[in-house]
This record gives structure tokens, C-alpha cells and sequence, in this order.
């Protein structure tokens, strides 16, 4: 075919293409054009046989013959992607495959925490992973003393500067920034100086509540918003028990047990028959922890004599692992596909 024909061949083409009545007929064209064995492809094919000093001419040619071919198909609704390559598509095979990304069980957790939280006014705070011992442990009444200020159970750079070993800090630096009311709850990474087993980690999370008012605050308002929080968390059927405990930075202090989730409370092998599950630690405010604010704020705001609380701290492992029956808490950190998209 020399050029002067193959411009014949594209302007009639175009013509035919044009005139298409429905989308029969355009398909028809788009196989007898470009279809595996239409007349472009077999001039693509024939090239070789073009004089080698007109190939590259030619070759523009039938490129544009075909753009224009495919352009004026697409027009009328048919062109690349139609019906003979979806009729062709062996439908037996299997999809793409698109890996979908999961949360992970402790977000996941975190999230959900603090989305229950919020529907009861609660908002999120957040504090630094390296405290010094003021907050960490001073004005959380925790004296010199006590054995969570070792330097077997904390990591410790010098003499004021630590890694968290609670969230309970957070408590503090919320009421140094803002006066009562406060709700709040304080999710983060802690850390402590354990050996890793089955059910420690010497870096963990957990999520920390204040909440201080200048209105007489109890323990009936902490239990009614944890049994609030069991029930959205575990499942219907879900409530939770205190036992008396000690803490010193609340007086008096709880341990605070949900009804285990698996067999509401007859007891099975996940809760040991107890029919409880341990989750946190809770209770008042001690009013000490309101005088060590008060003595940085020196405003009188929190004013031991004028103000109440509740605080409560729980595990967000503890809690994944019961929610998801995860036997190990290594397996939250080992990245190991197969058991976290397990969980999504
Ligand atoms: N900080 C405690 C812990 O790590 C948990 C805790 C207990 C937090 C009682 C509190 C509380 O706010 O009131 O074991």
C-alpha cells in the first residue's frame, strides 16, 4: 500500500465509522480496523516489507490512522476496552488481588476507647514518653521510697529524667493547663523494666481518665461510666465490680474487674471460674495529688478543700488481648501478618 492509499483507507474508514448506526456496527469496524487480525495491525505487521527509507513516513501513518481510528470508536462508544475483549475474558480466573491494610489491635483499641469516651464528654490528652519525677511520681503522692521509683523497675537517665512508667502523669500536666472541669483521657506508650513473657512487655500502653469538678464528684459517677465503658467495649451483659486496692495517688483506691465477656460471669477457663477478668486500677483523687498541682499552678484552682475527682488507668493490651482471645502479648509487637490480618 503506498501512502497516497493509505490515506484513501483512513479517510474511508473514518467515513464507515461514522456512519455506524448502532453499536452492532461499530464493533463490527473496530474488529475489521484494529481487532487482532484487522487491516491496521496486518499493515503493522507488513511493515518490514516497506522500503526501509519510507518506513518511518509509513509508519506515522498508520500510528495516526489508528489513533484517529480509535479515537472516532471511543466516539461513538465502542474502541479499546469493548465488548470482544470482555467476551474473550476468561471469567473462571481469579480476581486482582488488592491487599487491603488492617488496624492494628491496639489502635484499634485506643480508637475505640476514646470514641466511647468522647460520647460521654470525655477528650484526649497526650503527654511526653519521657517524664521527669515530678510528675511521674511527686505529685502522684508516690514517695521517694516506693519500690516503682527503682532503678530495677524504671528506666531512668539521670536523676530527673525518666521513661514514663504510667500514663498517670498526663493527669498532672492536664490540671497544671487547665482549671476544673476537666474530662479527660490520656492514651500512650509506657514503659517499664521488665522480661518479656507471655504477659509482660517492657513497653506497653495504656489509657489514663481525670475527671475533676468543683461539684462533689463520687464513686458511684466512676463506676456508672466504667460499666458505660465495659458494656461498649466487651459486649451486652458486660459490668464491672470493684475490690478495695491501694494506689497512692487516689483514696480510696480500686481494682476495678469487668464480667468476663465469654461466659458472662459463670465462670469458664478464660476468667480461671472466677467470672471476672481484672482490667484496671481506679478510684478518688487523692487530695494530696491536688495539693502538688496547686503548689505549681498557685492559683488555688485546685484547692484541695474546693474540688473532687475520679481517676482510672487501664491496660490497652489487657484489653486487646481479652477482647481478642490473644493468649500472647509478644504476638501484639512481632508483626506477623498472619496473625494480625486476622484481626481486621
Ligand atoms: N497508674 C496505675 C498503674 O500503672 C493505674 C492506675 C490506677 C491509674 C489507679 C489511675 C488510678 O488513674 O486511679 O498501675
Amino acid at each position: 500500500m503506498t501512502l497516497a492509499e493509505l490515506e484513501n483507507a483512513k479517510a474511508a474508514s473514518l467515513a464507515e465509522i461514522a456512519a455506524a448506526q448502532d453499536a452492532a456496527g461499530v464493533e463490527s469496524l473496530r474488529v475489521k480496523y484494529v481487532g487482532r487480525n484487522g487491516s491496521i495491525p496486518a499493515l503493522i505487521k507488513a511493515m518490514k516489507d516497506v522500503p526501509k527509507e519510507e518506513r518511518p513516513a509509513f509508519g506515522k501513518a498508520v500510528q495516526s490512522w489508528r489513533a484517529e481510528v480509535e479515537a472516532a470508536l471511543a466516539a461513538k462508544g465502542g474502541g479499546a476496552g469493548s465488548s470482544e475483549k470482555r467476551v474473550d475474558a476468561d471469567l473462571t480466573l481469579p480476581g486482582m488481588w488488592r491487599s487491603l491494610g488492617v488496624k492494628h489491635p491496639l489502635t484499634r483499641v485506643m480508637e475505640e476507647s476514646a470514641a466511647i469516651f468522647s460520647r460521654l464528654g470525655f477528650t484526649v490528652a497526650d503527654g511526653p514518653e519521657l517524664e521527669d519525677r515530678f510528675h511521674n511520681f511527686t505529685a502522684l503522692n508516690t514517695p521517694a521510697h516506693h519500690p516503682s521509683q527503682d532503678r530495677s523497675d524504671t528506666f531512668w537517665f539521670g536523676d530527673d529524667c525518666l521513661l514514663r512508667t504510667q500514663t498517670s502523669p498526663v493527669q498532672i500536666r492536664v490540671m497544671e493547663q487547665s482549671a476544673p472541669p476537666v474530662r479527660v483521657i490520656c492514651p500512650g506508650r509506657t514503659y517499664r523494666r521488665d522480661t518479656t513473657d507471655a504477659t509482660h512487655s517492657a513497653n506497653f500502653h495504656q489509657i489514663e481518665g481525670l475527671y475533676v469538678d468543683t461539684k462533689p464528684v463520687s464513686l458511684a459517677d466512676l463506676k456508672s461510666v466504667l460499666a458505660y465503658f465495659a458494656k461498649e467495649m466487651m459486649g451486652d451483659g458486660v459490668t464491672v465490680r470493684f475490690r478495695p486496692h491501694f494506689f497512692p495517688f487516689t483514696e480510696p483506691s480500686v481494682e476495678v474487674d469487668f464480667t468476663c465477656h465469654v461466659c458472662k460471669g459463670k465462670g469458664c477457663n478464660v476468667c480461671k471460674q472466677s467470672g471476672w477478668i481484672e482490667v484496671a486500677g481506679a478510684g478518688m483523687v487523692d487530695p494530696r495529688v491536688f495539693g502538688f498541682v496547686d503548689s505549681r499552678r498557685k492559683d488555688g484552682a485546685y484547692d484541695p478543700a474546693k474540688v473532687s475527682g475520679y481517676a482510672f488507668g487501664f491496660g490497652v493490651e489487657r484489653i486487646a488481648m481479652i477482647k481478642y482471645g490473644i493468649p500472647d502479648i509478644r504476638w501484639l509487637y512481632e508483626n506477623d501478618m498472619r496473625f494480625l490480618s486476622q484481626l481486621g
